[in-house]
């Protein structure tokens, strides 16, 4: 087997065989396969396509390409969700602990932040202490002691994929249907959960900008999580405007806290549950409302029994940044557009994202929203507040702001998106 002759039929629009599958992503992560065969192969999978049992053998292959975890020995129900990324996305935080309350252990596998997206481990990494790399046996541990778990996936789960995944990045083959759902549904698969809940972004904050693609990219990966015994289901969900009041990674753990002690904004309490209800479902535990666990102090107690057994100080004080700068309504009426992917890039430009994997993030940067679409507002009234360490990064988020709210004239009709599509 060459690479070239796999790359070739790609090229030319043909199937590749799952021998020719196996090889290619066992080379690939052995090293025998270089980064611009790979990349050449991506691309022609980008432009033509692959059939779905091309998509499963690859999955497949990337998952054998590592070890498997395995969660049986809990002797209870496990249940994991993925979001494919959005701006203002922290429904992790409140969720995990909630689903554990209720009876199910919550492996979940995060990732940090890249670009205008926030990351789940960026987030919990501005709560004082807090540990986002734990051994398997440690993340077995805190899964059985506290019922659920947040952290970075070990280098041994799909191998392959971390260097996929790299190299796509850099490649523009990041936006292939075939290519992401093989790419988060061999690291799910691999991980050992029972059931999986998958949150796909449909907006301009979204990686699918449209529901169309969003709905291909679900069933292609409920399709793999089924085949591979996983009790996989979706959900399409808005990201045209953030989620909640916050972007940023010590302001989102804040709000986080909010809906854990039964308060918080109104869509971020609405997905958790909506996801949650769906986590219980596939994973066959019934009998506990979630709303309840939120109510009661369950889920908070999870979450302090969680932050804590991975060194984080529960109590501490969140960092706050040093500056901050209001941006005001411009005009009187009602706000039907707070752009999601304009908010995210502001965060990132404050410093809450990073551009390179290696730089760091500020943990107290990010945009505040004191109004969201729907909600009548008052010219000059603060819309906005940004906040960092670095105030010269001021200007630089403020022009991503440019275009991104709308204010109708007062009296208009407008309803805005549900945050449950389909
Ligand atoms: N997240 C992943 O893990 N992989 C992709 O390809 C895209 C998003």
């Amino acid at each position: 087997m060459d690479a070239i002759s796999v790359i070739r039929a790609k090229r030319d629009r043909g199937e590749l065989t799952d021998p020719q599958i196996d090889w290619v992503i066992d080379a690939y992560t052995r090293g025998e396969v270089a980064d611009e065969q790979m990349s050449a192969l991506a691309m022609a999978i980008l432009l033509n396509g692959m059939t779905p049992r091309e998509i499963s053998r690859w999955t497949d292959a990337m998952i054998r390409s590592g070890e498997r975890m395995d969660f049986s020995s809990l002797g209870v129900p496990t249940a994991d969700k993925h979001s494919t990324g959005g701006v203002g996305d922290k429904i992790t935080l409140p969720l995990a602990p909630l689903v554990a309350a209720c009876g199910a252990a919550v492996p979940q596998l995060s990732g940090r932040g890249l670009g205008h997206t926030g990351g789940t481990l960026d987030k919990l990494e501005s709560i004082p202490g807090w540990r986002a790399l734990l051994s398997n046996d440690e993340m077995l541990a805190v899964l059985r002691d506290c019922g659920a778990v947040i952290c970075a996936a070990g280098d041994g789960l799909a191998p392959a994929d971390k260097k996929l995944y790299a190299l796509r990045d850099v490649t523009g083959t990041v936006e292939a249907i075939p290519l992401i759902a093989s790419s988060i549904m061999s690291k799910k698969i691999a991980e050992g959960t029972g059931a999986l809940v998958l949150d796909v972004k449909v907006g301009s904050g979204a990686f699918m900008k449209n529901l169309d693609d969003a709905r291909e990219l679900a069933r292609t990966m409920v399709g793999l999580g089924r085949s591979a015994g996983v009790a996989t289901v979706a959900l399409l969900t808005d990201m045209s405007t953030p989620l909640g009041l916050t972007a940023g990674n010590a302001l989102e753990v804040r709000e986080s806290l909010e809906v854990l002690a039964g308060g918080g904004p109104a869509d971020v309490v609405e997905l958790t549950l909506a996801l949650a209800r769906e986590m219980l479902a596939a994973a066959g535990v019934h009998g506990k409302d979630p709303a309840d666990a939120l109510r009661d102090g369950s889920a908070m107690d999870h979450w302090r029994r969680m932050i804590t057994a991975q060194g984080g100080d529960a109590d501490a004080p969140l960092p706050v940044a040093r500056e901050t700068h209001v941006v005001p309504a411009p005009a009187t009426g009602v706000l039907t557009a707070l752009d999601a992917y304009a908010v995210g890039v502001a965060a990132w430009r404050l410093g809450a994202g990073r551009a390179r994997k290696e730089d760091p993030v500020q943990a107290g940067a990010g945009v505040e929203l004191h109004a969201k679409p729907g909600d009548a507002v008052t010219a000059g009234q603060p819309l906005l507040t940004l906040h960092t360490d670095t105030p010269e990064r001021f200007p630089y988020a403020l022009e991503s702001l440019t275009d991104a709210i709308t204010v109708a004239p007062t009296g208009t009709q407008f309803t805005p998106a549900p945050i449950v599509l389909d």
